[in-house]
């Protein structure tokens, strides 16, 4: 999945330190010049290979922690401290530089051959007034697909999540799957409240729930309810594929839900994190079962709602002329 976006570090993260990331097995450094800007290199000097984030922010650039040589966020050389020769003379000595973009407090890198396209997604609702929001960051021992499959994946919540999330009781619910060229959507027409911990706290009063579940290439999933106008809840995580077993998960958690407010979140943040650790096991021993019995293997059902239309969607198919569907899960 090259020539996408993806965050870095969040913005608070980058402070004088360099940065160690590593984003589809190519090892980046990350560091914010002394004017403020973030800037992303190869995480290797081009002179002797030694990794860029051991030296130290200067000035402008990095300075390597071996022989000192200076290098610029457009990844030039800029200073070779022992050469008795102009600068003129060593600018023509280049590590790889990434085009970065800071936005929304994150960091984000794209990673693809030439001129960056397009710009990186906007978290919805970030900062409007009555809106609030918190970041939840966490590594997966897995393949970035298993995370995405796993945030928009309905019936396992009453399995992994038993009890916090769905309640023991699964009622019918249909679904309307909608689709485009890199995204698909499924929207629960008819679902009523989950007899959960969770239910009982994000809808105290027994409102109609308009629940989407949507995905969007290369890997980012948001999950919408809506209660009301003012009572909403939106989860969207944007998987950023360390190597073909390791995922970082940026999760932007907003919310409205007057007349509370942010005095929710006190609630809500402990829980989210313990739905979270659940995820990170179920996906660790999945990914530890599948290199224990060999090449992964899937059966797609139509429980799975929109899993086979994400693993097409990155296989490089359009979606864009497949027709809305309706269905019927117990959820
Ligand atoms: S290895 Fe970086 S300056 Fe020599
Ligand atoms: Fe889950």
């Amino acid at each position: 999945m090259n020539n996408y976006w993806y965050i870095a570090c969040r913005s608070g993260q980058l402070k004088s330190k360099p940065l160690a990331r590593t984003i589809l097995d190519e090892a980046l450094v990350v560091f914010r010049s002394s004017d403020g800007n973030a800037a992303a290199l190869i995480d290797r000097c081009a002179h002797r290979n030694m990794a860029l984030s051991r030296g130290k922010v200067d000035g402008c650039g990095l300075r390597c922690s071996y022989h000192g040589w200076l290098w610029d966020g457009d990844g030039k050389c800029v200073d070779i401290p022992a050469s008795c020769q102009g600068c003129e003379t060593y600018a023509k000595l280049k590590v790889r530089a990434y085009p970065v973009i800071e936005k929304q407090g994150f960091v984000w890198v794209w990673m693809g051959a030439g001129e960056a396209k397009g710009e990186p997604i906007d978290f919805p609702n970030f900062d409007e007034p009555g809106w609030h929001h918190w970041v939840m960051e966490r590594d997966f021992e897995g393949a970035a697909f298993h995370c995405v499959e796993n945030f928009l994946d309905v019936p396992h919540t009453a399995h992994v999540h038993r009890g916090l999330f769905r309640g023991d009781e699964s009622k019918e619910v249909e679904i309307e799957v909608t689709s485009g060229q890199d995204w698909i959507s499924a929207q629960f027409l008819n679902e009523e409240r989950m007899e959960s911990l969770i239910g009982r706290l994000m809808f105290p009063d027994d409102g109609k729930i308009i629940h989407t579940d949507r995905f969007q290439l290369p890997y980012v999933t948001r999950v919408d309810y809506r209660i009301t106008e003012k009572r909403q809840y939106i989860v969207m995580s944007q998987c950023t594929p360390v190597s073909a077993e390791r995922t970082r998960v940026y999760t932007y958690m907003a919310y409205r839900f007057e007349p509370l407010g942010r005095l929710v979140r006190w609630v809500f943040e402990p829980l989210s994190h313990v739905i979270l650790n659940q995820d990170v096991t179920i996906i660790r021993e999945q990914t530890r079962d599948i290199a224990r019995t060999g090449e992964a293997r899937f059966v797609y059902w139509e429980t799975d709602a929109i899993a086979k239309g994400i693993r097409d969607l990155l296989d490089g198919k359009s979606l864009a002329d497949r027709p809305p569907e309706r269905r019927k899960i117990k959820a």
